[in-house]
């Protein structure tokens, strides 16, 4: 394997193309990044009762989600102890205990190992349980509601890593001051034969692509607008400045925050579309509106919405830039080199009235889905891009990163908004600062 100084060249705007297509390299990232950082797995209104459950996975391994009789939420690695059998087959549910389909272990909802057939006449009583519970991620913890586990027992804690980007998080994702969000039962899940980093970097601050990777969904959305007609998942698409954000980490954890609008532009272009949805609707965008600005009364600055958001690796947020969008969560799966699953969550305000819940879930569903106007036309680039990884030739020249290269800390057009109180790095236009803060970190964690 080349060495990692030689993979990427962050000060030159350098990426080497193998480590988006390399088996070795795939299996040092499930050890190096999967096996020690945050890791997203869902939102805690997937589990409001004792018992509740989803499964999920860190990284390659599955895990179950489980808030236990103690309400306590654990992350249970869904392995049996014995001979390695799944113990739990389902998407989510409600269990007081898992038996293993094997031999028949059974495991309490806090992973003990309470049941093992024959265990006086086969063991004679001598097998010590208590060290033969099911594996668990030794740190969890939640921020907006949002769960999150690792298996480095020494992560820093969550609310470290996340830094600023837990701001972002805590306004938009959380929402406190509207009763929270809730995620709609059931999770999307869609195959793409590509790298998962190619799918974390473009939601990490790639803006870049949208003009002409989804051209032809801008095209639907001003011909639907030119002939009046008025459709969902057809967003209104504020014209004027977005703000891309890399929120600070004195540690270099690249999160990232996109198009930020700030003003009252997109309020009122929520205005105008709740009233085609009925005075509840407009009512809610409203009240909403006021709360949120008594939330952001102490910031000077006091952005309306921001459309994407990534967490470092795998954890993307889309649909943050209205009142009535559904939120989507996606959680980028590696499958190998080639292979990510997107598994995608769609969380609404809880208090919202069923009307914008309703209209929140089929704008999501009709941009950023699997059989969307928006995500596949990213999947197709990637599974392009990753042909051209497979052949000696493609593989050759390295990536291109170098847009505003050496421009970091400076952005033109930084002074053109009071950014005071706005955490992070704030940029008036695209850059790739933030893709090159994502690989200068995936550098350091795969060098360690
Ligand atoms: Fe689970 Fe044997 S593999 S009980
Ligand atoms: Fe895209």
């Amino acid at each position: 394997m080349m060495a990692m100084d030689q993979l990427v060249k962050t000060d030159e705007g350098l990426v080497e193309p193998i480590i988006f297509s390399d088996e070795d390299i795939y299996q040092r990232e499930l050890e190096r990044i999967f096996g020690k950082c945050w890791l997203f797995l869902g939102h805690e209104s997937m589990i409001p009762n004792a018992g509740d459950f989803f499964t999920t996975f860190m990284g390659e391994d599955a895990v179950i989600v489980i808030r236990d009789s103690g309400s306590n939420i654990r992350v249970l690695l869904n392995k049996c102890r014995h001979r390695g059998n799944r113990v739990c087959f389902f998407d989510r549910g409600n269990a007081r205990a898992f038996t293993c389909t094997y031999h028949g272990w059974t495991y309490a909802n806090t992973g003990a190992l309470t049941g093992v057939p024959e265990f006086d006449h086969c063991y004679l009583g001598e097998l010590d349980k208590d060290a033969w519970g099911l594996l668990q991620a030794p740190r969890v913890d939640t921020r907006a509601g949002l769960i999150f586990a690792s298996w480095d027992p020494d992560v820093m804690t969550l609310d470290a890593f996340l830094n600023d980007m837990g701001w972002y998080l805590d306004h938009f994702m959380s929402v406190p001051f509207l009763g929270g969000l809730e995620v709609v039962p059931g999770v999307q899940k869609y195959q793409m034969p590509s790298n998962w980093k190619l799918a974390a970097d473009n939601f990490a601050g790639d803006h870049y692509h949208f003009p002409s990777s989804h051209a032809s969904f801008l095209k639907v959305f001003r011909e639907f607008s030119e002939q009046g007609i008025k459709a969902r998942g057809l967003r209104g698409r504020s014209e004027g400045p977005a703000y891309e954000v890399s929120p600070g980490h004195p540690d270099g954890v690249p999160h990232a925050v996109g198009q930020i609008r700030p003003g009252t532009e997109k309020y009122e272009d929520d205005l105008q579309r709740a009233a085609d949805l009925g005075p509840e609707a407009v009512d809610w965008v409203k009240y909403r509106y006021a709360r949120l600005q008594e939330a952001l009364k102490d910031h000077p600055v006091k952005p309306y919405s921001f459309t994407r958001g990534h967490v470092f690796p795998t954890f993307s947020q889309i649909g943050l830039s209205s009142a009535l969008e559904g939120r989507g969560l996606i959680a980028w799966h590696p499958k190998g080199p080639n292979l990510t699953e997107a598994w995608e969550y769609c969380a609404v305000e809880k208090e919202a009235p069923d009307v914008v819940k309703r209209n929140a879930i089929l704008d999501l569903m009709h941009g950023q889905s699997a059989a969307g106007l928006i995500a596949p036309d990213d999947n197709e680039n990637f599974e392009r891009m990753t042909d051209n990884l497979q052949s000696p030739m493609g593989k050759r020249s390295p990536f291109n990163y170098q847009m505003s290269l050496h421009r970091d800390e400076s952005y033109p057009g930084r002074e053109e908004w009071d950014i005071e109180g706005l955490p992070g790095l704030v940029g008036f236009h695209t850059t790739e600062v933030n893709q090159r803060q994502f690989y200068r970190y995936w550098q350091q964690l795969m060098s360690a």
